[in-house]
């Protein structure tokens, strides 16, 4: 039997510091359809993602969270709504998930890192330069722009320390020769990037190792030292196969990677940094980097710090995960930068899944079944009094998988999309060319041209379905069903055959594959969930924290708190946070106090209770009006909200009752 062909594909390893958003999410999705369509293929795939969990950022945040760093990065890994958590739900079909604390990618790191110092391409130094600690990320003086990190654009901090450093410059030649002279770095303008802001200013060495923090994988023979994260990161794709660890044992099998899909910052490290490294080892370089675009937010990157992340899995449990699969792909050209909307999301479901997809399969299925009782008669198939459309439209069909070969092949799904969906709007054309309607009211002189018609329209929703299913694999498998189409017509092989659909298969006219939704209930609907979503990432109940320093007993004793009942309660003209109260403290005389708690209650529902006031301040002045004490209130948070409660005590305490 032929060898299967095989195919290594790769996402990034994701950073564990904070929940993954939907730019990490297209990355994912992006190398999921590749690897499905590879699968589809017939070809022998693997597809290795995982977590990248080193590194200063990760041990300050589990610092800040009170835990150690390993339980930090567990919670985000493999908590509810972590990252493995959100790969299930996004329908990621990864054959491998490597963490980088897994001990045999550390120990396996240890003896890499052990190999370079060996032969010489690393080496002892002292590391002087700036450090982007959000990007762990050293730079030169001279790769800063404005003073900044040129990735980033944060603060940059002074960094000097004994460290072990990479001879990177040693490769420079060997490296802006692939990259200039091979097809190695894709799309081609991220090789003029690399060139113009790397290799031309010249490759200095790069500092490999770090002893300001622990949390790494230690150089075991230089107690104090860890590697550099990226050392770590990067070589996950070979130890994820089994390269220097028993683990596993498919290094052989499928190293080199064919691609590594990695988004377009960390492009630097994936085609100067890693080849260098892997010259130095000895071993083969991957095939390709694909270097993607970003998902922009109002123009910007997507982080959390920036406070504008948009939540996939409250996207995906609003409009379906297919749909949101196929928007990703669909609407932003691999390779550049797209700005992300919600209204985008919501129009590209209507548009290309509602109406033009959905719209073809319910209307042809639903034709079938009221003109045929849901199965074509035999000979169906066969062309009758054949229409140009008919040619037009079986052309355009025949000719599809290679074109959409042709672009999956060059990693532009968006441009294989375009051609399905080309498709499917001539297919929709070709229904009103036809008018089956029309054809449906003599069905003794049309009938098999109807049939005829029907088939074709079948077999084109058949093929695209076939060319879809690395997009939307559950609801592709939905329009199999609902059209008839066995298992041997769902193959990349019958894909390229037009007539592959036995006439007579049963068509069922199931649920809308893709329902129509309304842009302004969407959105709301959304923006609800979004609220909601934000709140319960809250902590529940916050009170203040409790002081430390203590009172004396008789300073507390000379706090006067009394009982104080409401006589007459005012809003502050122009005050839109001040309450006027009108008081009888048991004085006979009465007391006026102003509290700012004006969005808390309604001056009406204070009138009659007895509050608590402490008397004894010294007066003050408040919008010209004199307030004499200070009534006492509860304060606390409840889910990012601030509460405030007044202390209102029993009827039975009468006013100017003493509290102590
Ligand atoms: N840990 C490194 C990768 C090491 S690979 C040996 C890393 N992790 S990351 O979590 O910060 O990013 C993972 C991937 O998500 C990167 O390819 C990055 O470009 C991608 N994205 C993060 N935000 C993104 C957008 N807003 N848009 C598109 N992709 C984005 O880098």
């Amino acid at each position: 039997m032929e060898e299967k062909k095989k195919f290594y594909i790769t996402t990034p390893i994701y950073y564990p510091s904070d929940k993954l958003h939907i730019g990490h999410t297209y990355c994912t999705v992006a190398t999921d359809t590749l690897a499905r369509y590879h699968r589809l293929k017939g070809e022998d795939v693997m597809f290795l993602t995982g977590t990248d969990e080193h590194g200063q950022k990760i041990e300050d945040k589990a610092r800040e969270a009170g835990v150690t760093p390993k339980e930090f990065v567990d919670a985000i890994v493999e908590g509810p709504r972590g990252v493995k958590d959100l790969w299930k739900l996004m329908n990621i079909s990864n054959d491998r998930f490597i963490r980088t604390t897994d001990g045999y990618h550390v120990a396996a790191i240890q003896k890499i890192f052990k190999k370079m110092y060996d032969n010489g391409d690393i080496y002892k130094g002292t590391y002087k330069g700036k450090y982007c600690k959000p990007c762990e990320s050293f730079w030169t003086e001279s790769q800063l722009v404005d003073g900044k990190c040129p990735d980033c654009g944060r603060e940059v901090m002074d960094a000097e320390e004994e460290a072990y450093f990479f001879r990177l410059s040693k490769y420079a030649g060997r490296i802006r020769d692939l990259l200039e002279n091979t097809d190695f770095l894709q799309p081609r303008s991220r090789v003029n990037e690399m060139i113009r802001n790397f290799i031309d200013p010249g490759l200095e060495d790069l500092c490999v190792s770090r002893t300001s923090f622990t949390w790494g994988v230690p150089v075991d023979f230089d107690p104090g030292h860890v590697v550099y994260v990226w050392v770590d990161a990067l070589f996950n794709y070979t130890t994820a196969l089994g390269f220097m660890n028993d683990q596993y044992s498919d290094y052989d099998k499928y190293w080199p990677a064919d691609v590594h899909i990695v988004g377009k910052e960390i492009v630097r490290f994936h085609s100067i940094i890693w080849p260098a490294m892997l010259m130095s080892m000895g071993l083969p370089l991957p095939k390709h980097v694909f270097g993607h675009g970003w998902l922009l937010l109002d123009g910007g990157k997507m982080s959390k710090s920036k406070g504008n992340v948009v939540d996939p899995y409250i996207l995906a449990e609003q409009f379906g995960v297919d749909a949101l699969r196929f928007f990703l792909m669909r609407t932003f050209p691999f390779g550049s930068d797209g700005n992300f909307s919600n209204e985008a999301l919501i129009n590209t479901i209507n548009v290309d899944l509602a109406n033009d997809l959905g719209n073809l399969v319910s209307r042809t299925t639903a034709m079938v079944g009221k003109y045929f009782g849901g199965q074509l008669p035999e000979g169906s198939a066969e062309a009758v009094s054949a229409q140009p459309f008919d040619g037009e439209l079986i052309g355009m069909v025949s000719g599809l998988r290679d074109r959409y070969e042709e672009a999956m092949e060059a990693f532009a799904p968006h441009k294989a999309l375009d051609e399905v969906f080309k498709v499917i709007q001539r297919a929709n054309k070709y229904i009103d060319e036809n008018a089956p309607w029309a054809l449906a009211k003599d069905m003794d002189q049309n009938g098999m041209r109807l049939a005829h018609v029907l088939y074709n329209l079948l077999e084109a929703g058949r093929i695209c379905g076939i060319l879809l299913t690395p997009f939307m694999p559950e609801s592709m498998a939905k329009l199999f069903t609902q059209i008839g189409a066995p298992e041997a017509a769902q193959t990349w092989e019958s894909a390229a055959v037009w007539g592959s659909l036995p006439a007579g298969s049963a068509v069922t006219k199931g649920e809308n594959l893709f329902p129509r939704l309304d842009l302004e209930k969407a959105l709301s609907a959304l923006e609800a969930a979004e609220a909601e979503s934000r709140k319960a990432a809250l902590p529940a109940v916050e009170i203040e924290p409790f002081l430390t320093e203590q009172v004396d007993f008789d300073t507390f004793c000379k706090s006067d708190f009394r009982a104080v009942k409401v006589k007459a309660c005012e809003n502050v003209k122009k005050s839109n946070k001040l309450l006027r109260f009108t008081l009888d403290d048991g004085s006979g005389t009465d007391r006026q106090i102003l509290s700012g708690i004006a969005m808390y209650y309604k001056p009406e529902e204070l009138v009659g209770k007895t509050l608590v006031a402490i008397v004894n301040l010294p007066p003050r002045k408040m919008m010209g009006l004199e307030s004499c004490g200070m009534l006492i209130s509860a304060v606390h948070t409840e889910g990012g909200e601030e509460k405030l409660h007044l202390i209102m005590v029993d009827d039975a305490i009468p006013a100017g009752a003493k509290l102590c």
